[in-house]
């Protein structure tokens, strides 16, 4: 064999053998628990043949603790970048076969050197995490590797999209890294999130805690709402971040992609017109409305099991990126409490970023007051969100709009650009029953009706034309036109420039 056969041979040995990862053993222990390799993670996740590779031969430099025998081309991450409809993304994908796809200060290398490239060419970032965290073996080489990842995460916070897929047990540094990004998605009963393992915890406490009650994906959709998405497969975790970043636009200085619309953008839906129960005790499902007026009734939500009172998510109007906020009258009424405002806050954070137009529809008859010493602090943020974002906001009040849920959510003197409202919409202070009982405890204790002076109350005080007639609302339609209406305000709304006063940052 001539020497250049043998180079190249020698060469395709040595790809084939990074590609194995931690073995042949290892790939095996790793499908025989439901997951994939992180090579087969970034095929499903990329357009096919789009994965170009970076640093396939690095290796780790430890030789604490016997390490240097334990020595993988690549060093337990693959890393690189590729395409997803077309559009550049950089991606790095943890290799669980390889020391438990711990983190040496090699992979943090590779891993800074993804972000960097990311936020060179303004293109998201996506990690594919399956960590035990820090490399223990390397103590503070170790250490100072998550530093390095953590300090990036910070840094390209709002100036390209990062989301985090947890697709093992991931531990310390590989669940606060992610924990620093903009989306997280949680493989339900293979991937966990904890700062430290059960392990731990038993070593330290002695406390026999199971990994899904420490961090397992249900807890984290449901409880702390940590995770913004859950999947059951590996396939369909893949196909949900390509749907997220299908959203957004490549960076903070692009537009999100306008997709063909293919549903009339004049669609009137005449249900809707029926859909405010006469009972005002009787809830409506705002699922009903969001799927009604945007477009096809797609609705890509957001952290659906967490503070169900509070619905968030993507949608498009007319093709247009755009993302949905909106209270849910069948939770709690539709109140907002400190779950609610900070869900609800973080994802108008992000909308904001990135410059994605926000649709805002309110029915929220105030905030919960049984945490009210938490609330105060937590109702703010929403508020601070709403009031400090640039990017266009609309917001039409289906229901009610009581007290702090209307000034943050649809106030005009917290910069909401157009404020629209249904014939049948109530804008109060206090809600109306407590605003009667406010205003009107002579006439309850003569006798008169409780009913008959709450009317009176929603129709001269609370009604959407009496907010119009002193301009807090924009206009005031039937809900059966909701659609025509938001894309034409979209449409008014896109070139929509605000500049704000130069400061180093908000307290808030
Ligand atoms: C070195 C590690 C490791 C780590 C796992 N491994 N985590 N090696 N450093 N952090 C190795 C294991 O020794 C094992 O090697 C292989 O990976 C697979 O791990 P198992 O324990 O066999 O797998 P499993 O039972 O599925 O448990 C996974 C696990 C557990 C839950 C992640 O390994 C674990 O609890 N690890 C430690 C988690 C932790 O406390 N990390 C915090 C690190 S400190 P062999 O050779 O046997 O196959 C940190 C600081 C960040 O990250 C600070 C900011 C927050």
């Amino acid at each position: 064999m001539s020497n250049q056969l043998e180079r190249i041979k020698e060469l395709v040995e040595l790809r084939a053998k990074a590609r194995m990862g931690g073995g042949e053993k290892a790939i095996e222990k790793q499908h025989a628990r439901g997951k994939y390799t992180a090579r087969e993670r970034i095929d499903m996740l990329l357009d096919e043949g789009s994965f170009e590779e970076m640093d396939m031969f690095k290796l780790h430099r430890c030789t604490n603790f016997g390490m240097e025998k334990k020595q993988y081309l690549g060093d337990g991450v693959v890393t690189g970048s590729g395409t997803i409809d077309g559009r550049l993304v950089y991606v790095f994908a943890q290799d669980f076969t390889v020391n438990g796809g711990s983190l040496s200060e090699t992979m943090a290398e590779k891993i800074c050197k993804v972000m960097d490239q990311a936020m060179k060419m303004g293109a998201p970032c996506i990690g594919i995490n399956d960590s035990g965290g820090a490399r223990i073996q390397e103590g503070i080489n170790a250490l100072g590797g998550y530093a390095n990842i953590f300090q990036r995460n910070i840094e390209a916070s709002g100036v390209i999209p990062q989301i985090s897929g947890i697709f093992g047990p991931c531990a310390g540094g590989a669940v606060y890294s992610p924990a620093l990004t903009d989306f997280i998605l949680m493989m339900e009963n293979t991937s966990y999130m904890f700062l430290t393992g059960p392990k731990v915890v038993k070593t330290v406490t002695g406390e026999d805690v199971s990994q899904e009650d420490l961090g397992g994906a249900s807890v984290h959709a449901t409880k702390s709402g940590v995770t913004h998405f859950t999947a059951e497969t590996e396939e369909e975790a893949m196909q949900m971040i390509r749907t997220l970043i299908s959203y957004m636009p490549q960076n903070n200085m692009e537009e999100a992609p306008r997709l063909e619309c293919t549903d009339p953008i004049n669609r009137l839906e005449d249900f809707l017109n029926e859909i405010i129960p006469d009972n005002p005790n009787q809830a409506y499902d705002m699922y009903e409305v969001i799927g009604a007026i945007v477009d096809n009734g797609e609705f890509f939500e957001v952290q659906p099991d967490y503070a169900k009172n509070i619905i968030v998510g993507f949608a498009r109007f007319n093709g247009q990126s755009v993302g949905v906020v909106a209270n849910q009258p069948k939770c709690y009424a539709g109140v907002l409490d400190c779950n609610a405002s900070r869900k609800g806050a973080r994802f108008v954070r992000f909308c904001d970023a990135f410059n994605i137009p926000i649709v805002t529809f309110v029915n929220a008859s105030g905030i919960i007051k049984e945490k009210e010493n938490q609330m105060l602090v937590a109702a703010t943020k929403l508020t601070t969100a709403y009031a400090s974002a640039t990017c266009p906001k609309l917001s039409v009040i289906t229901g009610q709009a009581v007290g702090a849920a209307y000034i943050a959510l649809a106030g005009r003197g917290s910069n909401a650009d157009l404020v629209y409202a249904w014939d049948t919409a109530v804008i109060s202070p206090l809600s109306t029953k407590a605003a009667v009982a406010f205003l009107f405890n002579d006439r309850l204790a003569n006798g008169e009706s409780r009913d008959a002076l709450e009317k009176e109350y929603e129709s001269e005080m609370a009604s959407p034309f009496t907010a119009a007639a002193c301009g807090a609302v924009d206009d005031v339609f039937v809900p059966a036109e909701t659609r025509n209406k938001v894309i034409a305000a979209l449409d008014v709304l896109a070139g929509k420039r605000e500049t704000t006063i130069p400061r180093k940052h908000s307290v808030k």
